[in-house]
């Protein structure tokens, strides 16, 4: 069986957001075959083209750290029905210079929770619509809009209702399955 290192964003700069306990509880349940490692975005400044010729060190390492994953994994609240400021920002650094686009064929999945009924789902259409620009190859089922109550990721990262737990495991494992079938098609550099 292959590994993959999955880096991955959280969408919020909150202390206390529940997108980083999902994501947390996501990396428990990760298969063993995925190494997780959290691509922080909260030291990028604002991105504009003049930095293109000289990218500053936060957006470089930042290119560095996506260039080092097989796979990138998105998960984000929904702010005013899309994608955090934040987050966008770090997309765009990734994005560019023009020609070197960071998430150019790299596979990627989007998930989010909000208290919110629809569990950030307009938000994760607008990433979809952004990673399908950038040319990244995208997990497009399952599908995980997560209504977030109260304590339903405790302190140690555990999923406390079971049923959630399950699904939760089972995005991660045919997120593991999508990452195998696309570098089946068009295997890594040096594999
Ligand atoms: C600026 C802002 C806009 C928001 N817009 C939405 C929204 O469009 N949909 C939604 O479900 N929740 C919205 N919320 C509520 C968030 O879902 C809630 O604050 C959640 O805790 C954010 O996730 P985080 O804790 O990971 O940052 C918004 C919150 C903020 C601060």
């Amino acid at each position: 069986m292959s590994t993959y290192t999955v880096g991955y964003f959280v969408g919020s700069l909150a202390q206390a957001s529940i997108n980083r306990r999902l994501a947390g509880a996501l990396t428990r349940l990760a298969p063993a075959e995925l190494q997780m490692r959290e691509i922080p975005i909260g030291d990028l400044s604002l991105y504009s083209y003049d930095y293109d010729a000289d990218y500053p060190p936060a957006a470089r390492a930042l290119k560095e750290a996506i260039g080092a994953a097989d796979a990138v994994l998105f998960v984000t609240p929904e702010y005013n029905r899309s994608v955090p400021g934040a987050l966008k920002n770090a997309i765009d650094w990734a994005s560019r210079p023009w020609g070197k686009n960071s998430f150019a064929r790299k596979p990627s999945a989007v998930i989010g929770t909000s208290p919110g009924k629809i569990g950030t789902a307009v938000a994760q259409q607008h990433l979809r619509s952004i990673m399908a620009f950038c040319n990244s190859p995208l997990f497009n089922a399952i599908e995980a809009y997560i209504e977030y109550t109260p304590g339903l990721v405790n302190d140690q990262g555990e999923v406390t209702v079971a049923s959630t737990r399950d699904f939760l495991q089972n995005f991660m494992t045919e997120f593991y399955g999508f990452i195998s079938r696309v570098y089946t098609a068009i295997p890594r550099a040096g594999a």
